[in-house]
């Protein structure tokens, strides 16, 4: 089972056997599901037929129309609509050729995938600077290691912004891997499905694919800006040229054998949400801002027991490293990501995904929290997270952070 789930899991059965856990290893984005969207799927839900593969018409100008706005000018033809972006990262990884490249740490479902498909997952570790991408020095050393060893390096995953570090990575990064990939002859997959969650509007976002966009595939959908993961909505873009028509069929036909259509109520839902009205576009903006709001809480929280922690950007996790104080945890037994993951939870009941179950080495002191399990346990409350001008003030916020902060100080007393 996926590690975020299997700890979802052991999180429900400790809590059923009475004990108190905060849940921060759990990437979900936490709010209520915004009005228009449900009156959307209850317009859709008189829809009962299959349709198109690919996605209907309509729904995929919609698609396209939201990445056209972004830089990227795409046609309907580009776009294939899904129950959500993982299951299209699963058919590219079974239609396309070779290794792939693998940011270290990465969102733990790209290695498992590549597995499943029969491929070999190639880590690369992420630059100081941001996650999301390899580091371009490693990846050049590991692409020429890799051939020189006889092996097939073909894709890379790019993650923008990044799960699990919470980050974006800068245009610079992106142009020198998009130098790399056209170099190497590697497919570019840009998984940008918190694109929409990046924290402050003025970052620049520079998708590979407006570099190198013969050899770029997007994946985005409405789990993480719209918190529609139970919806199971995703999108691709492919290129707009003959190979990526011969890779979009690829896909198309893996699709047909597996989902055969996103179900028809979806698609009136992913054609207001892909269109941004202006209602759409200030919801989506509130959610940003909470998301950047207590992610920087809790990165201040963490760096002030003394980790070293990538200042959030987008999304909602923070990825902190212990290591400044490996001498102090040691004396608590804690020597790598297995025990500082289970000496938190046994002794503060605060629930983190250790850096290992997501690529990274295991000796590092690193985990994954997500932040938004603070925005409160029923819609009332997110709502009122949501709509405050001040919500790391609100009592069941506060209660939140402040609980990490004891279970920190915990720690590191
Ligand atoms: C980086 C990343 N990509 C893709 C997904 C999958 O999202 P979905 O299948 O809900 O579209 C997730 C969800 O956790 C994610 O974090």
């Amino acid at each position: 089972m996926s590690p975020n789930l299997a700890l979802n899991q052991q999180v429900a059965e400790r809590r059923a056997a009475g004990e108190d856990i905060l849940h921060l290893g759990f990437g979900e984005s936490r709010l209520p599901a915004f009005e228009p969207l449900v009156r959307s799927l209850i317009t859709g839900s008189a829809r009962n037929a299959y349709g198109p593969v690919q996605g209907d018409a309509g729904t995929r100008a919609a698609v396209a129309g939201y990445f056209t706005r972004r830089r990227l000018p795409t046609g309907p033809d580009q776009v294939v609509v899904a129950p959500g972006s993982k299951p299209l990262l699963m058919a590219l990884n079974l239609v396309l050729p070779g290794d792939v490249v693998i940011p270290r740490p990465a969102w733990n479902t790209y290695a498992p995938q590549a597995a499943l498909a029969g491929r070999r997952a190639v880590p690369v570790p992420i630059p100081a600077e941001a996650g999301g991408v390899p580091d371009p020095a490693a990846l050049r050393r590991t692409l020429d290691a890799e051939r020189r060893a006889g092996r097939d390096p073909r894709t890379v995953i790019l993650t923008l912004p990044d799960n699990p570090t919470g980050t974006l990575a800068p245009p610079s990064l992106i142009r020198e891997i998009c130098e790399i990939a056209e170099r190497e002859c590697l497919t570019v997959v840009s998984d940008e499905i918190y694109r929409d969650v990046v924290h402050d509007p003025a970052t620049p976002f520079l998708s590979p694919c407006e570099v190198v966009p013969h050899r770029t595939v997007v994946t985005s959908g409405l789990s993480k800006s719209l918190a529609l993961g139970g919806w199971r909505i995703g999108v691709a873009r492919f290129p707009d040229d003959g190979p990526g028509r011969v890779l979009r069929d690829d896909v198309l036909s893996v699709a047909s054998e597996v989902w055969s259509t996103l179900a028809a109520p979806m698609q009136e839902v992913t054609s207001y949400a892909f269109s941004e009205p202006p209602e759409l576009r200030a919801h989506l903006a509130a959610s940003a801002r909470l998301h950047g709001a207590v992610a920087r809480a809790v990165h201040g929280l963490l760096t002030e027991a003394g980790a070293v922690c990538r200042p959030p950007t987008g999304g909602f996790y923070v990825y902190p490293d212990f290591e400044p104080i490996r001498p102090v945890l040691a004396a608590k037994g804690v020597v790598d990501s297995p025990s500082l993951a289970r000496h938190l939870l046994d002794s503060a009941g605060l629930a983190v995904l250790a850096g290992h179950l997501l690529g990274d080495d295991t000796g590092a002191l690193r985990f994954k929290a997500a932040t938004s399990m603070l925005y409160g346990d029923t819609p009332a409350l997110q709502w009122e997270a949501l709509r405050s001008e001040e919500p790391l003030t609100l009592p069941h916020v506060a209660a939140g952070l402040s609980r990490i902060q004891d279970g920190l100080r915990r720690l590191v007393s």
